[in-house]
């Protein structure tokens, strides 16, 4: 593959410190040696600009943040269209969960009709009526399939860039009641802990890409929340919620994605390095990425 890798150093989409330097993190633990090992073609293309807080924004507290997540998400949106446009697979960094708002609108304009598969201990899809805390990185998904902030929304002047049909969320353990909701209203599909832990991550992957299969998505995008794997794995987060997915029924999820060919699109978001431990998250996260870009031992 060519890979375009993006970092977006931002943590306007929630209220602790330090998630802005995801990027450096990830790119500390080796990711472009890595991938070039497997025999993939990667571009670093470096960070999105973040601005400074503007001083003078209007506070809304349904919204923390609004127009400083606004800038950052069509900045790059911008950037994820141009990468596709040059027939590349974008490959982002984040900062916050808020991020998959730009990287979606930089997609959805190229798929007609796009799988995502949301990995991640919450479902991201409040909206500023629902929202228990005010930090647009739990509307990312709501925002995605149309429902929040026209200013987000509307990023790149068209929605809904994706159809909530397509979506699989995996790992839920974490979610809100308007979010509960959403989910049964929109027909979003969810693999919760209880199906992980009944059916096995082997079963809900096969499903899973079944279903995207059956559903004829001529994309796949990967947007993967390192708070969806279990807090002992990936203590560098945010909103870490215990009882989450193993190391290695990520690696697995990860092989299957890989094995299943569809995957076009990938983020991993919401490494915190001043939460963690030794870079542990930022590893796991390129470990994971050795997985999914098709790194094999033998
Ligand atoms: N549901 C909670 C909220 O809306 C937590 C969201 C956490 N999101 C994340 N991307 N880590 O505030
Ligand atoms: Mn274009
Ligand atoms: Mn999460
Ligand atoms: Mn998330």
């Amino acid at each position: 593959l060519n890979i375009s890798i993006i970092g977006v150093p931002t943590d306007y989409g929630q209220a602790r410190r330090g998630v802005d330097m995801g990027p450096s993190a990830i790119r500390y633990a080796g990711v472009v040696e890595r991938l070039e090992a497997i025999g993939h073609e990667v571009q670093d293309q470096g960070d999105i600009r973040v601005s400074q807080k503007q001083a003078d924004a209007a506070v809304d507290e349904k919204l923390l943040n609004l127009e400083e997540v606004v800038e950052v998400s069509t900045a790059l949106a911008n950037s994820v269209h141009e990468v596709v446009e040059q027939k590349k697979f974008p490959l982002v960094f984040g900062g916050d969960h808020s991020i998959a708002i730009g990287t979606l609108a930089g997609l959805g304009e190229h798929y007609k009709n796009l799988g995502v598969i949301w990995y991640d201990a919450h479902a991201d899809l409040n909206t500023p009526e629902t929202t228990p805390s005010g930090n647009i990185h739990g509307m990312p998904l709501a925002v995605s399939i149309g429902l929040g902030h026209e200013r987000l929304v509307q990023i790149r002047n068209y929605a809904p860039k994706i159809k909530p049909e397509n979506v699989i969320i995996i790992g839920a353990r974490s979610v809100d009641p308007g979010e509960r909701d959403l989910i049964k209203e929109q027909g979003i599909k969810v693999y919760t802990m209880h199906e992980i832990d009944r059916l096995g991550m082997t079963r809900v992957m096969e499903d899973a890409l079944a279903y995207l299969k059956e559903r004829n998505v001529d994309g796949l995008h990967l947007s993967l929340d390192l708070d969806g794997l279990d807090p002992l794995y990936t203590p560098g987060v945010g909103t870490p919620v215990p009882g989450g997915i193993t190391y290695r029924e990520s690696h697995l999820a990860m092989e299957m994605l890989q094995e299943s060919g569809m995957v076009t699109s990938a983020e991993f978001v919401e490494v915190n390095p001043i939460l963690d431990e030794k870079n542990t998250t930022a590893n796991v996260a390129v470990a994971l990425m050795g997985s999914l870009f098709g790194e094999t031992l033998v």
